[in-house]
């Protein structure tokens, strides 16, 4: 039995973190995308996230706290560049990969000596995190390789009973995962396009690596990852229409055309992040095929068009 929390209850928050800090798996709501919780110093609570995931044991985590202050016992070093980082963007949709501290488990790293973190820029998520006074490993809450969740629902959809509570917070604002940026090597690396971009990023801190790493483990880069059951295929927005599900982008408003059902996103970048897992999860209970109408390709739409790429790629 999956208890289900209000997030906005300051009682069922209170519960929620209790069960958090106990060992137990909690879905949360943060900006990006619901996270499945567990108190990241407590290993055997680690492990229950991956297996109720089926996630490889060998991804690693990313851990989530409440206060900069939470950060020193994770990392071995804690350098300048990551102290600008975090000024200019926590709590927020940006995780850093620094060297981790003895303190964090191999369960939460998958083994291996770095750590991701952050702070998240949501309020049930930052509660949560400072009433459960522990660090927080959580992942997305979908099954390994499906779309991320971005409401209670989806988790409840996914992961079912394999999770303790979730704490329904509403929809996710941001909608895609945070961006995770590397300062392990001399200079800092794009391991994921997310919440943030890389200008913003460069407009701190200057000129980032974004090539694609064989070197650097980040398993969330695997091409086979945020993909529905449906078949995806991107498409010209001015294609003839297919049997199945459709999502466009622009003024129209959702519709159904003879056996096409349409969903229409938001033109901006943003807006278009915000609701395409939503769009996704619920085009996938319905078809078995899902075109998505190309948006441009211009830097402001680095982050949707790799989350487009990977739900269009190749199949198990
Ligand atoms: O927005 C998000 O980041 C969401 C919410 C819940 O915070 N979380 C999320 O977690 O997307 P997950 O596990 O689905 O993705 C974590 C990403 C993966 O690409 C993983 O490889 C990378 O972070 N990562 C974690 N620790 C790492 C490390 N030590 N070195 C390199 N990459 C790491
Ligand atoms: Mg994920």
């Amino acid at each position: 039995m999956t208890l289900l929390f209000r997030g906005d209850d300051a009682a069922d928050r209170a519960a929620a973190a209790d069960l958090l800090r106990t060992g137990h798996l909690v879905a949360f709501p943060t900006e990006t995308v619901y996270g499945l919780g567990a108190n990241a110093f407590d290993s055997e609570a680690v492990r229950r996230i991956f297996a109720a995931k089926r996630r490889p044991a060998n991804h690693p985590l990313i851990v989530h706290i409440a206060a900069l202050e939470q950060v020193l016992p994770l990392v071995s070093v804690w350098p300048e560049i990551a102290q600008r980082l975090a000024d200019a963007f926590w709590p927020g949709p940006l995780t850093l990969v620094l060297p981790r501290s003895a303190r964090v488990p191999d369960a939460t790293t998958g083994g291996i000596d770095s750590v991701a973190v952050r702070i998240p820029n949501h309020p049930i998520a930052l509660e949560l995190l400072r009433l459960a006074a522990v660090p927080v490993a959580a992942p997305s809450a979908n099954p390994h390789t499906r779309v991320s969740p971005t409401t209670a629902k989806h988790v409840l959809d996914g992961l079912g009973d394999r999770v303790d509570a979730v704490v329904d917070g509403g929809p996710c604002a941001v909608g895609i995962e945070s961006t995770v940026l590397s300062l392990l090597g001399s200079t800092p690396h794009l391991l994921r396009p997310g919440g943030i971009s890389r200008s913003q990023i460069e407009a701190v801190i200057g000129p980032i690596d974004v090539a694609p790493s064989e070197a650097i483990l980040s398993p969330g880069q695997a091409p086979l990852h945020y993909s529905p059951t449906a078949k995806v295929q991107l498409v010209d927005p001015l294609a003839p229409n297919r049997p199945g599900g459709r999502i466009t982008f622009g003024n129209t408003s959702s519709r159904t055309e003879g056996s096409t059902r349409i969903l229409t996103l938001p033109v901006d970048p943003e807006g278009y992040a915000a609701g395409l897992y939503a769009a996704l999860h619920t085009l996938d209970r319905e078809f078995a095929e899902i075109a998505i109408d190309t948006p441009p390709e211009t830097p402001p739409w680095d982050a949707v068009w790799d989350r487009l790429r990977r739900a269009a790629g190749p199949r198990k």
